[in-house]
């Protein structure tokens, strides 16, 4: 079975990395990636100096997932740079994925020319939609904002450039942002971050699960699968085909891996089910992906990558 891919000019020998903020904030926790089944990895999403986030606890495991209100705890972005200069040093054609994030828009420009004056070639993911950072909507979701930040960032950024989007849920919106993420030289975008300001309740206590926000806190997992297929899958129809989508949101097995590659995405992210499961949640999700390609006569990810059927 064959489950190498590319991401670009990148040979791969899979599809699968870790979603930004799980097991990627210490150098320790990247190096298990990098050592991982793993086939790329991205960074904790860094603001310029290091944060120490919201108040604890801001992370609950659920049945259905998890719901987290970290508020961006990361060592800075000087902190991940100077890794991934390292790293790049050591293994010259090795692909990573580095994530940054600003409280404003000039916090966003300074980094991504700190980025753009660094020997770090990879691949930048720009956040634009934290739900989980008191007082700052999800950029976004403001679709004039988003299209200001991008007309800006590319007059002096020529590294390649991906953006982390939140989910949308009108079809009026995955139009209006194509037609803006179209209209520059972006590389890729990442489908969903978190499902903002859910509220988990504890019935014995009848109390929220999470401390910050009076509850409020970002959904992942199982729960938000359908979620995220389908902003892969408009997404994926919407972009010029030069863009690549990233999959990201509800992956628990390999048939969620699967049904992302089918709806068009490049390559898949797994959050909450590596907070729970650790680096080794790669191996087994490659396992249980090439079980099922095998039963259905498939043998690479090329020949049903994308080809999701309507009725
Ligand atoms: C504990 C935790 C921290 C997260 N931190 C970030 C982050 O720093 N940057 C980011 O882009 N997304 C962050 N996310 C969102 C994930 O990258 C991912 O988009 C989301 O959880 C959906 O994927 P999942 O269903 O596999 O969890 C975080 C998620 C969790 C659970």
């Amino acid at each position: 079975m064959n489950l190498a891919t590319n991401f670009f000019d990148y040979p791969l020998e899979n599809c699968l990395m870790n979603a930004s903020g799980v097991h990627c904030m210490e150098v320790s926790q990247l190096e298990e990636l990098a050592a991982s089944m793993a086939a790329t990895y991205v960074t904790k999403t860094a603001t310029m100096a290091p944060r120490l986030g919201n108040p604890e606890p801001r992370y609950r495991d659920l049945p259905q997932g998890s719901i987290n209100s970290m508020g961006l705890p990361n060592h800075g972005l000087p902190y991940y740079l100077a890794y991934l200069e390292k790293a790049a040093e050591k293994e010259p054609q090795q692909l990573i994925f580095c994530s940054l994030v600003g409280m404003t828009t000039s916090e966003i420009f300074a980094e991504l020319k700190m980025v753009q004056e660094s020997s770090f070639n990879g691949f930048t993911e720009l956040n634009l939609s934290c739900p989980n950072v008191p007082g700052k909507p999800q950029v976004a979701y403001d679709f004039a904002l988003t299209d200001k930040i991008l007309a800006e960032a590319f007059t002096f950024f020529k590294k390649p450039l991906g953006i982390k989007l939140p989910p949308y849920f009108d079809l009026a919106h995955f139009d209006e942002m194509a037609e803006i993420l179209n209209r520059y030289p972006i590389k890729y975008v990442n489908c969903i971050n978190s499902i903002g300001n859910g509220l988990v309740v504890d019935l014995a206590t009848e109390a929220a699960v999470i401390k910050p926000k009076g509850g409020f806190g970002g959904l992942g997992g199982a729960m938000v699968k359908a979620t995220a297929l389908a902003n892969v899958r408009a997404f994926r129809e919407r972009l010029r085909p030069d863009i690549a989508v990233i999959g990201t949101g509800g992956v628990t097995s390999g048939a969620d891996v699967f049904e992302h590659l089918l709806c068009g995405a490049s390559l898949v992210q797994v959050g909450t089910q590596l907070h729970q499961e650790g680096p080794a949640v790669f191996q087994r999700l490659l396992t249980e992906l090439a079980a099922i390609m095998k039963e259905k006569g498939y043998q690479s990810i090329a020949e049903f990558q994308g080809k999701l059927q309507t009725l």
